[in-house]
């Protein structure tokens, strides 16, 4: 049950909170839970601090009592816990499913240790299915596709489909007031290569690749967890 093997990897990651810390809350369902059984920590008097990846992390954490400072606030983070929709064997991460990749690479980026936490289902041996998400700036948004064919073309993925995200008949926004791009590229052989080429598009505000950036796997299973240093 994958509700059940996130609450694993959720309550695996709170032990390695220590009292007076500074921590980056991640975004999403596995993080909701975290939060949850963090909340119920500092609701016992348990002393840290959090800084919220998005503004629904923000509220969920207001709900459960812990208290937050904002990323301006401080340049300490000694532990970020978030969640991933996809993991290959590298560590290498696909994130961006709740659109709050910006703010959640910026928070694991300057974090001293960025643990993930995630049930098995995203576990996977190549980076992919998932359809990555990219922010763009929503001004000529138009231009800003057309070069992402045509980069993406030039590494080999030959014309995927790219969907700016909708809900309810409205293009989602991010937290950063930005558009999300859902790319279907299938397999990502060399997503250090892809990351790279996307960031450097202007009108990209940033790709859902973290590359290298996580410490600590937490892969939530029925019966425990498995741990991954990568
Ligand atoms: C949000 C994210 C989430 O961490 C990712 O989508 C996983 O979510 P969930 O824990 O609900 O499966 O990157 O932007």
């Amino acid at each position: 049950m994958t509700s059940h093997q996130k609450k694993q990897a959720a309550l695996a990651a709170l032990d390695l909170v220590r009292p007076g810390m500074t921590l980056g809350i991640g975004t999403g369902s596995t993080a909701a839970i975290f939060i949850e059984a963090l909340g119920e920590k500092v609701r016992a008097g348990f002393d840290i601090c959090g800084i919220p990846t998005s503004s629904a992390s923000e509220q969920a954490c207001q709900e459960a009592g812990i208290p937050l400072i904002t990323a301006d606030e401080t340049t300490k983070i000694d532990l970020a816990v978030d969640g991933a929709d996809e993991i290959d064997p590298n560590g290498h991460l696909i994130k961006g499913g709740g659109a709050a990749l910006l703010r959640e690479k910026i928070i694991a980026h300057a974090a001293k240790h960025f643990v993930v936490i995630a049930d098995q289902s995203k576990d996977v041996r190549t980076l992919g299915d998932f359809p990555l998400p990219i922010e763009i700036e929503k001004f000529s948004y138009g231009l800003t596709v057309s070069a992402l064919r045509r980069v993406l073309s030039s590494l080999g993925y030959d014309n995927p489909s790219l969907m700016l995200r909708s809900e309810g008949g409205e293009f989602v926004l991010t937290d950063g007031e930005n558009y999300i791009i859902d790319a279907k590229l299938g397999r990502i052989e060399e997503p250090d290569a892809l990351e790279q080429a996307l960031n450097l598009l202007p009108g990209v505000v940033e790709c859902g690749l973290f590359v290298g950036m996580a410490d600590q796997i937490i892969i939530g299973e029925d019966d425990g967890v498995t741990i991954r240093e990568a």
